[in-house]
């Protein structure tokens, strides 16, 4: 990768700053539920504060299709940072627009202004070029530090720094430092974990993490296919037909490095109320499925990470925003925790689940980005970066 371009190559002193943030947080009836990803751009808005740069910053929320979705707005966000930064932070129902180039002309030196939703407009993800100019057109530079976005060709990510002189911000610059460990110089054993819904999205990590890493532990939905595939009756469970000969072909180029789920936990149905019990992998019940791995996997899998030197891990063991369903998920995070490897979590769920088990202060590194991790990880191209680079 070419050397990146970073604040430190800006001059920012009272500029206005385009920022693009990956502000895309979960939330719940207009509440943020986990604010991991603002807090995360922090460093970078204290640094711009300190310079005295006008800060205009932009980000995407959900998926809205190019549409004006008012669950996606940003406005409750706006108030988020307000809180997090200890400055008010003015809003704008506009991306682009009189009233977006107003409120950023009228920004003094410290201030901050958050634009409305860059995908309520059908140009950005299709980096459409008057989009991107007029968006680029709010800022005097240009900083990207949405790591969790760099995947994406959008106008926001790529298509503005055709026309502002631009660079990566902090959070780029940290995510980056630690997924390099890890695909350049792990320390040994490497051991990667993978797990989440579905295996369709992890098939080429699966392959690259199978040269790089010493072990890969498989578990959550994506296990299941590749138990399907080897002829075990996964009865309900969630599977994709579709990946079997790709799972059994992964199968065979890893070899004995590849660790599957030995039993599992098993529900009548998709509830926290459910009847459950733990079953060996070929004993799933008819009418039952899958939704959590079991012990004696979790004890495996718990004497893998304990022996690695490394721990990459992406994708919750099972459902285990459901109680009963947990247990996999939290274990594996406090094994990690307590391995005494260098850790780094790539993935929204993952993340959530150790923050929610108490143990963030205990990984080495949790990523903002799941995609972007993944992509990373699997050396496809990132947009997002190639725009940055000298
Ligand atoms: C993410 O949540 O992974 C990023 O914000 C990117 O979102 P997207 O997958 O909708 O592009």
């Amino acid at each position: 990768m070419g050397k990146l371009r970073t604040l430190r190559d800006l001059d920012l002193r009272g500029r206005r700053v385009l920022l693009r943030v990956d502000f895309n947080v979960p939330m719940k009836e207009g509440v943020i539920t986990d604010d991991a990803r603002i807090r995360a751009a922090l460093p970078t808005i204290q640094y711009l504060l300190e310079h005295e740069a006008r800060i205009v910053i932009c980000s995407h929320l959900g998926r809205p299709k190019g549409k004006v979705v008012a669950q996606l707005s940003m406005r409750p966000i706006a108030d988020g940072l307000e809180r997090l930064v200890g400055k008010p932070v003015g809003f704008v129902d506009q991306t682009v627009g009189s009233e977006a180039t107003e409120a950023a002309q009228a920004l003094g030196p410290g201030e901050l202004l958050l634009l409305e939703n860059t995908r309520f407009s059908p140009h950005e993800t299709g980096n459409q070029a008057d989009f991107a100019r007029e968006l680029a057109a709010l800022g005097d530079v240009y900083v990207n530090d949405a790591f969790g976005t760099v995947h994406r060709a959008h106008a926001s990510t790529v298509g503005v720094a055709h026309y502002l002189p631009s660079a990566a911000g902090m959070l780029i610059e940290r995510e980056l430092q630690f997924l390099e460990i890890a695909l350049q110089d792990p320390a040994r054993p490497f051991v990667a974990v993978l797990g989440g819904a579905k295996i369709s999205d992890k098939i080429g990590v699966v392959g690259s993490l199978i040269e790089r890493a010493e072990a890969l532990l498989i578990g959550g939905g994506i296990a299941n296919t590749f138990l399907a595939a080897q002829g075990h009756d996964m009865a309900n469970s969630l599977v994709e037909p579709g990946s079997y000969e790709v799972a059994l072909e992964l199968i065979e180029k890893a070899k004995e490095k590849l660790h599957l789920p030995a039993d599992a936990v098993a529900a009548d149905a998709f509830s926290p109320e459910a009847a459950t019990q733990v079953v060996e992998v070929g004993n799933v019940p008819s009418g039952w499925q899958v939704l959590d791995i079991g012990p004696q996997t979790l004890e495996a899998f718990t004497h893998a990470v304990g022996q690695a030197g490394t721990v990459f891990w992406n994708g919750p063991m099972g459902v285990f925003e459901l109680a009963p369903f947990a247990a996999g998920t939290v274990g594996l995070a406090a094994a990690i925790a307590q391995s005494g490897a260098l850790s780094i979590v790539g993935g929204g769920d993952s993340a959530a689940a150790v923050r929610q088990a108490g143990l963030a202060n205990q990984f080495t590194h949790l990523s903002t980005g799941g995609g972007a991790a993944l992509a990373l990880l699997e050396g496809k191209p990132l947009p997002g970066l190639a725009v940055l680079q000298a």
